[in-house]
């Protein structure tokens, strides 16, 4: 089976068991009672690591499912396990998780295609033009195995080194191919995905710093020059040696003044009780300061599989129980009395309506764009709805996620769910005609 044919069947199939889950997780953004759709009535996402090898676990899944609405894999997706061996992609695992996301309406993040950790030990040994050819054979097979489903992928990871220098991380891509490898690997993924947004992501880098600062004069070229990145992921990774740093937002807000997006990607915060939950607090409080931070994830659902468990660094405990954290945490996005509450943005007499246009159009196939404006009312969320004609098909979908029942695509919001009354955001798909080249109707716009 080819790639896309694969990723096709992979995304039908969890079309077929989404459409009641995605019920679920709509009547929840009504309600703002969660992480996720707290989130959502303020524009972002908030997400959360995931372990394939716990999704087998009720409390784990109930949690994940009913609480966030990002996953990024946290080890599924890095080299060692998707290409153990040169050019035998293994996607079993990562495809466990993206499948299960997918299946309730979850978006996902992809991490990390290129980094000196969890490589495995062949790439080490091949020389620089071969190394620079497995570099990017590694992003189109893994970006193209999951071409249209991934938000944002993770494009280079942790490659500066610490300390006061700024200076590039040794590596074999560092060693071998120079500073320009960072440039290759972004210009790769923009050819293998070009919906997806690419970011650099890295740790120590969430004040400013020297660290920070060099990944800035790097964002900055690139930004200058026309390299293809989109955003950048600051890891977040706090405890009483390195706490959340005073000037965070203004941090974040520099990166974004030079015309990216940020993340926060890897959010843990050892310790307990109120003085962890004020900390949790900040980084909440300066990713919404920020207009262009556009969403957080925790890296892992409970303190029993955090990779620094000891520390109890996340917002539920070891027996899933909420953490005074959490509580800061859906506070601090608005939830309860906030957007989605009796009054609030998202209550019930918000509204929207859909309009369809075709972008483009070619022999096989053609892209629709739908935009969806909210009413009178500002919106917290939005569900569209796009019915195809017999024989197409969706080979991609951007700015929404897609669950497909029969012909019915059902699509909700990414990133892009909140909606000011009066303004419009838009979602893409690109359809293969398959012989028919009619236009799909666009159906009822929902709002919440
Ligand atoms: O799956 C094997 C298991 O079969 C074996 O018995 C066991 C023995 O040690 O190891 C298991 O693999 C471990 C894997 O996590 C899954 O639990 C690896 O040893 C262990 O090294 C690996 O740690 C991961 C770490 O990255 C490796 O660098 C953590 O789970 C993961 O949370 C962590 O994530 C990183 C981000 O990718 C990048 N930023 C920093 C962050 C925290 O270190």
């Amino acid at each position: 089976m080819n790639m896309m044919l694969r990723r096709l069947s992979r995304a039908a199939a969890a079309g077929l068991v989404a459409a009641a889950a995605l019920t679920a997780a709509a009547h929840s953004a009504e309600a703002a009672d969660t992480l996720g759709s707290a989130a959502a009535g303020q524009g972002r996402y908030f997400g959360t690591a995931v372990a394939a090898g716990h999704l087998g676990e009720a409390d784990y899944t109930a949690t994940l499912d009913r609480e966030f609405g990002s996953v990024t894999p946290e080890n599924e997706m890095k080299w060692d396990a998707t290409e153990p061996s040169r050019g035998t992609f293994t996607f079993t695992s990562a495809d466990r998780i993206v499948d299960h996301a997918q299946s309730r309406g979850m978006d996902v993040r992809g991490h990390t295609l290129v980094w000196h950790s969890q490589l495995p030990s062949w790439v080490g040994t091949l020389g620089a033009s071969d190394l620079r050819t497995a570099m990017k054979d590694h992003i189109s097979g893994l970006m193209g195995h999951y071409k249209g489903e991934i938000h944002s992928w993770d494009v280079v990871n942790e490659a500066f080194q610490d300390g006061g220098s700024g200076a590039r991380r040794s590596s074999p891509f560092q060693d071998k191919l120079g500073d320009g490898f960072i440039e290759e690997a972004f210009r790769a993924a923009r050819a293998a995905d070009p919906a997806a947004k690419l970011c650099y992501n890295d740790y120590n880098t969430d004040g400013v710093n020297a660290k920070s600062t060099a990944v800035y004069n790097m964002v900055k070229d690139f930004t200058s020059r026309g390299v293809p990145i989109d955003c950048v992921g600051f890891q977040s990774h706090f405890n009483s040696n390195s706490p959340v740093p005073s000037d965070y937002r203004q941090n974040l807000q520099r990166f974004a003044d030079l015309g990216v997006d940020v993340q926060i990607t890897e959010l843990d915060i050892e310790g307990s009780g109120s003085a962890q939950a004020a900390d949790y607090t900040k980084v909440v409080q300066a990713c919404l300061a920020v207009e262009r931070c556009t969403g957080m994830t925790v890296w892992g659902v409970t303190d029993k599989y955090s990779w620094r468990s000891g520390g109890t660094p996340l917002l539920f405990d070891g027996n899933y129980a909420k953490k005074p954290a959490y509580d800061a945490v859906l506070s601090a996005l608005g939830g309860s009395g906030g957007p989605g509450e009796p009054g609030g943005p998202g209550e019930g007499t918000a509204t929207c309506t859909a309009t369809y246009t075709r972008t483009a159009d070619w022999n096989g196939g053609y892209n629709g764009e739908v935009t969806v404006t909210a009413g009178s009312e500002p919106i917290g969320s939005w569900t569209a709805t796009v019915t195809l004609p017999a024989r197409q098909s969706v080979s991609a979908l951007w700015n929404g996620t897609a669950a497909f029942n029969g012909n019915v695509m059902t699509v909700r919001p990414s990133w892009n769910g909140a909606l000011a009354a009066g303004t419009s955001t838009t979602f893409g798909f690109t359809v293969t005609k398959n012989g028919s080249d009619a236009a799909p109707a666009v159906g009822a716009c929902t709002a919440s």
